[in-house]
């Protein structure tokens, strides 16, 4: 029988992720498996979790690799804070926002849905407005809306929150790695992300930190996790502490790919990193400029690592897509829910956020469109 995996495609992945992933990261993945128990395996999860407090801007003890994409890291920041009854303010510019709406919906929570154009950032002046209808146990957010290409004011709408007593929620699933993420420094509660977009690991693994006063109204509630595999308080007594405890069996190669990933990006630097990412993103900004095509999302809040780009009049973008794909084996994607078909996703992420990978997309987009 052939192996089908003997015609896995050399797809150039510049899409909204997942994302390249390292040589490196790709010999970690395929190492020995050891015990999840194993004395090694958790002098590495400990190493691994120094890592991710370091990419984080944290040092919140509470900080783990979740088993599970990003929506486990939603899931289970969602699932852990809240009870039912509990008042809940969604900032709302995109898909992922609206799945918080969603996820805190079905938790019980009294949800409120503050929204923004689709394109254009959460309107902080807004919000301090609706804060003054509270008092809220969440706000939520999420800083790069991996549907729209728009870099959230999460530092902002933190200082705001200051001293109001509301758990600061904030999805960095396409932020972490990319640009910077400041947990303390911007008095975030709950920060989640994925391993698939600029940390460039394949998906499988979610990142999440707790601050102390997550940690605290986690301890405080009256109800026990209405979630098993995601209840934090029983993965600390894996994940933290002296004894470990067995929860469930960690993919333990995924985070043998993870620790590299995250190697990787401290070896090179994060400044270096995000630099590299917006040198990426410009090199892209000048080939769109000279093909006329124009960006959804005004300058000040666009992200390096996730480009949203107009469809021009005359393009069939699904078209453009699909031979993109097949004759240059670059993916690149379309727009999610209000903005299919009206823009296209340009990921600049990871190990593919590079002057060159804008340049072959570029040279791609103009072949394609010349015939
Ligand atoms: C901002 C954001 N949040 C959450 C998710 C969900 O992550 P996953 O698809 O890894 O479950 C994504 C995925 O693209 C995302 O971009």
């Amino acid at each position: 029988m052939p192996n089908t995996l003997d015609r896995v495609p050399a797809t150039l992945l510049l899409g909204a992720g997942p994302s390249g992933v390292a040589p490196s990261t790709y010999h970690a993945l395929a190492k020995n498996t050891v015990g999840h128990m194993d004395p090694f395996f958790i002098g590495l999860m400990d190493e691994l979790k120094q890592g991710l407090r370091t990419l984080f801007g944290t040092a919140n003890e509470l900080t783990v690799p979740l088993s599970g994409t990003g929506s486990a890291g939603m899931e289970a920041a969602f699932v852990n804070l809240v009870e039912p009854g509990d008042k809940v303010l969604v900032l709302q510019n995109g898909v992922f926002g609206k799945r918080m709406v969603e996820v805190a919906g079905r938790l019980g929570a009294e949800v409120t849905e503050l929204g923004f154009e689709w394109g254009t950032p959460v309107d902080v002046a807004a919000v301090a407005d609706q804060l003054r209808q509270g008092p809220y146990k969440i706000v939520a957010i999420v800083f790069a809306e991996t549907s729209t290409g728009v870099r959230n004011p999460v530092a902002e709408v933190g200082e705001l929150l200051r001293g109001t007593g509301a758990l600061y929620l904030v999805d960095a699933v396409t932020a972490i790695g990319g640009i910077p993420v400041e947990v303390d420094r911007w008095g975030i509660d709950v920060c989640y992300a994925g391993s698939q977009k600029c940390l460039s690991c394949p998906p499988g693994a979610s990142p999440i930190t707790f601050s102390e006063r997550a940690v605290a109204a986690i301890k405080a509630r009256a109800t026990k996790v209405p979630n098993w595999y995601l209840d934090m308080t029983l993965l600390t007594a894996y994940w933290g502490g002296g004894t470990r405890v067995y929860h469930h069996t960690p993919p333990i190669n995924m985070m043998y790919g993870l620790y590299q990933a995250v190697y990787n990006i401290l070896q090179e630097g994060v400044e270096n990193v995000f630099a590299r990412h917006l040198r990426a993103h410009q090199r892209l900004a000048a080939g769109l400029a000279e093909l006329g095509w124009e960006f959804l999302v005004d300058e000040p809040y666009r992200l390096p690592e996730l480009n949203t780009v107009k469809v021009p009049e005359g393009v069939d973008e699904a078209r453009l897509r699909a031979r993109l794909l097949a004759e240059h084996q670059i993916e690149i994607n379309g727009g999610l829910g209000a903005l299919a078909g009206k823009i296209v996703r340009i990921g600049l992420m990871g190990y593919n956020a590079t002057e060159a990978n804008a340049d072959r997309l570029i040279g791609a987009m103009k072949a394609v469109l010349a015939g």
